[in-house]
């Protein structure tokens, strides 16, 4: 048995939650739209062919955000092909995913599912093949109010009333050789500051996103940050970063650790964007890890993408449909640790994708739709971190990784919020230990509301995972929590065991606090 302890205090908070955080994608590619949020003919689907089974897991899900429609995708897209009377859409060739695409969603449906979603839209647009005028364009005809050719046909194509989104994505992973219209840091930096540039004039009131490195391994990181902000100083709002993880050759303590890796990717990119502040006075832009997942792309690259990319030019093929294990979902777990431990940095993150395509949520056509591994820590952290974040000081054994070096078996982050329910996540990373948790949290009495759990089931092992047909994957009740006051009076002293290869949250309620009784907790988890 491993040994840790931490200490919460609040006085060391680093900011509020960042509810942008939890947000998610859906690309038009694979399954994601097409046999996943839509299906026409399914028997939940409603009249206007948007499926209620899945739409009701998205909602229990609990995500904030949608970015739409790419992703690769979006690089090749027009988006008037996706406007006006469904029966005259174009069906045109998707050549970063090779399929077809038929254009019956587009921005007016993706829209109205996003808002009976509950998930405000962020949209992103084509600095592929396409320019300044076309990102103008899609902004007037989404933003506009009325009175303009272009906001005139949004309403004569059915919303009269401006759409109103505040986010968006000037681009998409612009510095992979992969991407339509790849362009160099120069290139793209004048690209999306003149985009940036004559979007704030169309409308002062968005948010935009100047699109960052694809993963940290880009030969071009650093130096592509560097320039891309140099550019669009003063006219963008934030900065993506992509990251997606995957276990390379069973190093399962690699793996793990996926969550140090992307601390590390994020402190490099904000010492840059500090970097470029001092440089030019302009105020330091926040991160958008737009993308982030754990993606067997080793899978894809190597197995299905030759087998896709020279075959025929299907509409929405099965592409990239990851199946989640419990080693899956606790890194997933550890990645949002992550990125609520640097919520003073990063100021939203989308989990991609949201169905079918490297998804928390899977659909079957005319069949079922369930919830993979990867759904459960995502749902519970968005519905369960409140108030302040704060990195707990902490003492746990380490252990090495051939990727990360030395990296902490205890990784862990809590939130405390005003009526002084402290929220605990905690991953223990070792693969075949358990870890014996020593907590002083601030507060005497306080109450243990909450002690869920993520990890191996009973009769499986870590690789087990949720199909169609069978869901062993759950989080369980952690039994065992004590809890005393300290000696001094002053702090609540937590001992638990974390089961080895787990995600874990505890929600401490205030024993003063009548608002979170047990089943405040339940019906907010
Ligand atoms: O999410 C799948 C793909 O990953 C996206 O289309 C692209 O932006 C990234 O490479």
């Amino acid at each position: 048995m491993l040994h840790a302890r931490l200490e919460v205090d609040p006085g060391t908070a680093i900011g509020p939650v960042p509810r942008r955080i939890f947000g998610t994608f859906v690309e038009h590619m694979g399954r994601s739209v097409y046999e996943g949020i839509y299906e026409p003919g399914h028997p939940t689907a409603d009249a206007a062919g948007f499926r209620a089974d899945v739409l009701a897991l998205v909602q229990e899900l609990g995500a904030t955000t949608a970015r739409y429609p790419g992703g690769n995708f979006v690089s090749g897209y027009r988006w008037e092909d996706g406007v006006g009377p469904v029966a005259s859409r174009p069906v045109r060739l998707d050549a970063a995913w090779h399929s077809v695409e038929t254009n019956e969603v587009g921005l007016h449906e993706f829209a109205r599912w996003a808002s009976a979603a509950g998930l405000e839209l962020m949209y992103a647009v084509n600095l592929g093949t396409r320019g300044i005028a076309e990102a103008a364009d899609v902004l007037e005809y989404a933003n506009h109010p009325g009175g303009t050719a272009l906001s005139e046909r949004r309403a004569a194509d059915g919303t009269p009333e401006p759409f109103g989104i505040r986010l968006w994505c000037l681009g998409n992973e612009v510095d992979g050789p992969w991407q339509i219209g790849h362009k160099t840091a120069e290139e793209y930096g004048r690209l999306a500051a003149e985009s940036a540039r004559l979007m704030k004039f169309i409308d002062p009131t968005v948010e935009l996103v100047a699109a960052g490195s694809s993963n940290a391994e880009m030969p071009s990181f650093g130096e592509w940050e560097r320039t891309v902000l140099r550019h669009t100083a003063g006219l963008v709002d934030h900065i993506s970063l992509h990251a997606y993880y995957e276990e390379w050759d069973g190093d399962v303590d690699s793996f793990l650790a996926s969550g140090a890796g992307l601390d590390r990717y994020i402190a490099t990119v904000a010492a840059i964007i500090d970097e470029v502040a001092a440089e030019t006075g302009a105020a330091p832009v926040g991160i958008s890890v737009d993308e982030w997942n754990v993606w067997y792309q080793r899978r894809w690259n190597e197995i299905d993408k030759p087998r896709v990319m020279n075959g025929d030019w299907p509409a929405h093929p099965r592409l990239i449909e990851d199946e989640y294990s419990v080693t899956d979902a606790v890194v997933v777990g550890s990645l949002l640790i992550s990125l609520l431990r640097n919520a003073d940095r990063v100021s939203m993150a989308n989990l991609a994708q949201l169905v079918n395509v490297i998804a928390p949520i899977r659909s079957e056509p005319n069949g079922p739709a369930w919830r993979q591994t990867t759904f459960f820590p995502f749902q519970l952290t968005a519905a369960l971190a409140s108030g302040q974040v704060v990195r707990p000081s902490v003492a746990s054994p380490l252990y090495e990784t051939a990727k990360y070096g030395a990296v902490e078996v205890l990784d862990t982050v809590a939130t405390v919020d005003d009526s002084g329910t402290v929220t605990l996540f905690a991953v223990n990373r070792s693969a075949t230990e358990d870890l014996a948790l020593e907590a002083v949290l601030p507060g005497a009495g306080l109450r243990l509301q909450r002690a869920s759990t993520l990890g191996v089931p009973e009769g499986g092992d870590r690789h087990t995972s949720n199909t169609a047909t069978a869901q062993p994957v759950a989080p369980r009740e952690l039994a065992g929590v004590t809890i005393t006051p300290s000696p001094d009076g002053a702090s609540s002293l937590v001992g638990a065991t974390l089961p080895a290869l787990s995600w874990t949250v505890f929600v401490f309620g205030a024993a003063s606090d009548p608002s979170h009784s047990d089943e405040t907790v339940a019906s907010r988890g």
